[in-house]
């Protein structure tokens, strides 16, 4: 069991991912930070899902809006209020600041916390970027992020890009091109661990059903499939089953700009040249292969269990 900072924009599949993380980690704090809604939409659909779900962890308020580029409208699938307007939420939007936490927190606790990140890296990118000590004293993050077109998986916003980097490119290019302990946990393998419409009513996990109403519909109209992508539970199916995963490595940027903006990059080349964009850089650890059946029936086992 691993001390996780669980860094979410918290939307209807990484509600999932929490209530999976909630029954197989310890939850340390969760940070929010804008995405699939605005950041104070965050912490309030952190607290009322925590409250719904029996988790008992604190809840931190984090950026608003991207590093460089203006902010964008938030995602739709999620319905309007990110948990499938499934439920009246009164909860506060106000709370302590996530980046301070993360930075007291991996200080506090050196080479112990692990950070997952299941939305736009914007936090995690100021907290390195205000204090880069804790660079070396994090003991691993996981990102669900990009895409390397593993299977035609290249992107879901655009041709080039994932949700989670597109919406903060210059976040992710300074987290990914860090000397942070990184794996990424891209589309490539996300989009191959699919859970039906049933099997979330087989989870016997009410929450879980009412706030994926909305999703099941989008996907049913776009993609003609009756179910969803579990994208996030991903990332933490890394740290319950890192066996059922494939790694490569090498170093990472993100492309800021242009028509490919938000696209993952990977050193594909031996190429030395002082024009190399990735000289210098850490290799990271990238999922390219997952066995989905294993992550599919680990997750079903988890949920379900008493
Ligand atoms: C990612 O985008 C978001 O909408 C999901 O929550 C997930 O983190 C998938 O691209
Ligand atoms: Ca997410």
């Amino acid at each position: 069991m691993r001390t996780l900072i669980f860094d979410t924009d918290i939307g209807v599949d990484d509600a999932f991912a929490l209530a999976y993380a909630a029954r197989t980690q310890h939850l340390l704090g969760i940070t929010t930070v804008f995405g699939n809604v605005a950041v104070g939409q965050a912490v309030k659909n952190a607290r009322l899902f925590c409250g719904k779900m029996a988790i008992n962890a604190e809840v931190y308020r984090g950026c608003s809006r991207p590093l460089a580029l203006p902010p964008s409208a938030p995602a739709r699938l999620h319905g309007e209020d990110g948990l499938g307007d499934a439920f009246d939420n009164t909860c506060s939007d106000q709370a302590p600041g996530a980046v301070q936490f993360i930075i007291d927190s991996v200080r506090a606790q050196p080479h112990q916390i692990t950070l997952v990140a299941i939305g736009p890296l914007t936090n995690i990118a100021t907290a390195i970027n205000q204090a880069p000590d804790i660079i070396p004293l994090v003991k691993e993050l996981v990102i669900m992020g990009g895409a390397f077109g593993t299977d035609g998986h290249s992107g879901n916003v655009t041709p080039f890009s994932e949700f989670n980097i597109w919406k903060d490119p210059h976040a992710a290019d300074q987290v990914l091109a860090s000397a942070l302990n990184v794996v990424v946990i891209p589309l490539d393998v996300t989009h191959k661990v699919l859970i039906s419409g049933d099997e979330v009513q087989r989870l016997n996990q009410p929450v879980l059903s009412a706030i994926c109403r909305p999703y099941l519909a989008y996907s049913l109209e776009k993609e003609g499939f009756e179910g969803m992508a579990l994208h996030d539970t991903l990332a933490v199916a890394w740290l319950t089953l890192p066996q059922a995963f494939t790694l490569t490595e090498s170093p990472l940027r993100v492309i800021t700009e242009g028509i490919a903006c938000g696209q993952t990059v990977r050193k594909l080349s031996a190429l030395a040249s002082r024009q190399d964009p990735f000289n210098g850089l850490t290799a990271q650890r990238i999922a390219l292969g997952v066995d989905a059946d294993a992550v599919r029936a680990h997750f079903f086992q988890t949920l379900t269990a008493p």
